[in-house]
């Protein structure tokens, strides 16, 4: 998959499916799946890290996961710009944009469009394609309140919908949306032809992006309108209990 294919997979009615990775063991896993790309989310500082928001996550941090991620997969990669990095100037984005790529990611995503105008415009330009990302942003937490769903006021909404169609004027290859009203997300989805990548919006986005470890059922919390693919908490707390016995037990670990 390429940028270009964005728009074309939208045009078909094919739909686009994206997770999200961190790190080398799960890349090469995903590597061989069907599944169409990958985001290096800022979502890496709170399961990777342990931080109660993303807010942590810089650019260093972004680039370790981003070259991690790259040794394992030729799949198209989106690493996320991290919080404030669009908004200490162009110089700075570029840099850290520049960061990404070098580092392997095919793509950067920007939280918002509002007053980044002039650096999606100039990272474009530059060869930079760049995913937006609208709705629950969850770098505006402590702007939001917490991570809240938006979408729910005459201002929101039309501040969502004002921000997509600039996304695609911009020139970004798609739009992120999480956690919008479904009928919301739709009405965008329908009014724009660059596609539209939902979480916790329904299904009538161009494509659906999850956290990985959510999907598989390893978060100690997840989001109430996740689907659990894996039980994997469980299965994988049963294969270390296992382990632990046979430690105990004295019995071989080694494979035969
Ligand atoms: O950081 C992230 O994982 C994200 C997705 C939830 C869209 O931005």
């Amino acid at each position: 998959m390429t940028t270009l294919d964005f728009p074309l997979r939208k045009k078909n009615h094919e739909k686009i499916s994206m997770v999200t990775c961190y790190d080398a063991s799960f890349a090469s896993l995903i590597e061989g799946t069907e599944l169409d790309c990958i985001l290096i989310g800022d979502s890496c500082s709170m399961v990777m890290h342990g931080n109660p928001t993303t807010l942590p996550a810089d650019i260093g941090m972004m680039v370790t996961h981003t070259k991690a991620v790259r040794s394992k997969t030729k799949k198209f990669i989106v690493s996320d710009m991290p919080f404030l990095t669009t908004r200490k100037g162009l110089e700075n984005a570029v840099d850290c944009a520049g960061q990404l790529l070098v580092a392997g990611a095919n793509a950067v995503k920007i939280e918002g469009v509002d007053g980044q105008e002039d650096i999606i415009s100039h990272l474009v330009k530059s060869g930079i394609p760049v995913m937006s990302h609208l709705g629950l942003t969850p770098q505006f937490y402590n702007a939001f309140g917490g991570h809240k769903k938006q979408g729910k006021t005459e201002d929101s909404v039309e501040k969502i919908k004002r921000e997509a169609k600039m996304a695609e004027e911009l020139g970004c290859f798609s739009v992120v949306l999480e956690c919008i009203p479904q009928e919301l997300a739709e009405e965008i989805t329908q009014s724009i032809l660059i596609p539209t990548i939902g979480i916790g919006c329904g299904n009538d986005c161009d494509g659906q992006v999850l956290v990985l470890q959510d999907l598989l059922g390893m978060s100690d919390f997840t989001p109430k309108f996740v689907k659990k693919y894996l039980d994997g908490r469980n299965l994988i707390t049963v294969a270390l209990n296992e382990y632990v016995r046979d430690v105990k037990n004295g019995v071989s670990n080694e494979s035969n």
